[in-house]
This record gives structure tokens, C-alpha cells and sequence, in this order.
């Protein structure tokens, strides 16, 4: 079976003032990499004109492209409309759901959505006190669930979970600690790791670390533009960079 070369970004925060820049940099990703995974945070306060400046940037590239919303996209209560001025555009977008791309025969399955936070195992919040707690906490689980129903049903030759927020700490080493419950969650690993997983692409840790791992051996990477440094970074499933 043919290697999978998967670019991942995240974190491209467009606006009007960019449109035409990004674009610029994915001109020849088709010779690079298979498919495009983004991971949220494309625009910067979630406005329908920042939706259509990333639809126009990512529209008719010669490779899937397979997006999730982040934080930021949620900002001005326009997910919705987002969501569909990308699917217009021929993008995928994963709301807590999974697809199958073809990819030269292989089948590469992709699961995720935004994710949430809530922190991480010992240093976590819990379903307990306030109904605001409550929720907040109550948010992420719900949307664990559903990855792991997601992931039950794949059936794929290869699964990558696309999230926003970061299912482990690792990637965030160089955020103020104070600030991981917001930044992530240990229920989207477990999840992934319930159900298994070759990958984990993430952002919105902006200030951490590209590399880590689930307590189940899965690998992830913290692709937020400032982290990677690069318009995208095109992994292997079976090693590191391609
Ligand atoms: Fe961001
Ligand atoms: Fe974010």
C-alpha cells in the first residue's frame, strides 16, 4: 500500500487583508502531500466575510482538503454559515463526525471536529458544583463520545483524528500551565485511544510544542501556523515528516 503524505496546518486566523497571501503558499502542495488536514481557528473572530476569504484561499486545490472550526470561528455565532460557505466550496468539514477520501486506492479515514477543554487527568475539571461547570465539562465529554462513535464506525486503510483543542499536554510545553484546561483535554485522547488511531493532528496551542503522544501510544502534532512555522507540514503515517 502506497505511503499517505498528510499536510496539516491550523491556526491560519485569514482575514481580508491576507486574501491571496495563503493561497500563494499552497501552490505545488499537490507534488508534497495527498491530502490537506487544517485544524481550525481559519478565520479570526469567526465573521461569514473571514468564512469566504479561507473558502476562496482553499477552493479547487488538487488535493482534498479537510477542515474543522476552532474557537475563534465560533466567535460571532456564524459557525453555522461557515461551515456551509466551506462545504460550498468543496471543502470537508468535520463537525464531530467521520469521512473516508479515496487516496489513490487507499482509504484514509479522518474523524474529529473542534474539540474542547477541560484539562488533563489529575488536573482536570469535572461534572461536579455549578450547572456552568457542569456544561463546560458536560461539552467536551459529549463531544468524546462522539469522536469514539465516529471512530467505532471507520472503516478505513488509516485514521487521523482532526481536532482544534489538544487531546494531551505535551504539545502545549510552553503555554503557561495556568492556561491548559482551556487549551485541551484528556477525553479526546481517550477516545482516540479506545478506538485506535495512526494520528492526531491539533492546534490552538499557538505558543506550544509540535510533538507528543496519547497514553495509548498515539502520536500527535500541534500544527497552529506559529508552532510549525511553515504554511503546512506534510506527515507519514508510518514515520515522521515526509
Ligand atoms: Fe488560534
Ligand atoms: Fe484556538
Amino acid at each position: 500500500m502506497r505511503e499517505l503524505r498528510i499536510a496539516a496546518v491550523a491556526d491560519i486566523h485569514l482575514g481580508e487583508d491576507l486574501r491571496g497571501h495563503y493561497r500563494k503558499k499552497l501552490e505545488g502542495i499537490e507534488r508534497r502531500a495527498d491530502v490537506l488536514l487544517v485544524g481550525g481557528d481559519l478565520t479570526r473572530h469567526g465573521t461569514v466575510e473571514e468564512g469566504r476569504v479561507v473558502a476562496d484561499e482553499l477552493r479547487d486545490l488538487q488535493i482534498p482538503v479537510v477542515a474543522v472550526l476552532g474557537n475563534h470561528d465560533y466567535h460571532s455565532d456564524h459557525d453555522r454559515d461557515i461551515i456551509s460557505i466551506l462545504r460550498d466550496a468543496g471543502i470537508v468539514v468535520l463537525d464531530d463526525e467521520a469521512a473516508v477520501l479515496s487516496v489513490d486506492g487507499v482509504r484514509l479515514g479522518v474523524a474529529g471536529g473542534k474539540g474542547f477543554g477541560g484539562g488533563f487527568a489529575g488536573k482536570c475539571a469535572s461534572e461536579f458544583g455549578e450547572p456552568e461547570t457542569k456544561a463546560f465539562v458536560r461539552h467536551t465529554r459529549e463531544i468524546a463520545e462522539r469522536w469514539r462513535w465516529a471512530l467505532k464506525d471507520l472503516e478505513a486503510d488509516h485514521r487521523i483524528v482532526l481536532s482544534h483543542y489538544s487531546p494531551v499536554k505535551d504539545t502545549l510545553m510552553g503555554e503557561p500551565p495556568e492556561i491548559y484546561p482551556f487549551l485541551g483535554s484528556y477525553l479526546l485522547a481517550e477516545a482516540a485511544d479506545s478506538e485506535g488511531a495512526d494520528l492526531i493532528v491539533h492546534g490552538h496551542a499557538h505558543a506550544g510544542t509540535e510533538k507528543g503522544v496519547t497514553p495509548g501510544g498515539i502520536r500527535v502534532r500541534n500544527v497552529a501556523l506559529p508552532v510549525i512555522k511553515h504554511a503546512y507540514t506534510v506527515y507519514c503515517l508510518n514515520g515522521d515528516y515526509c
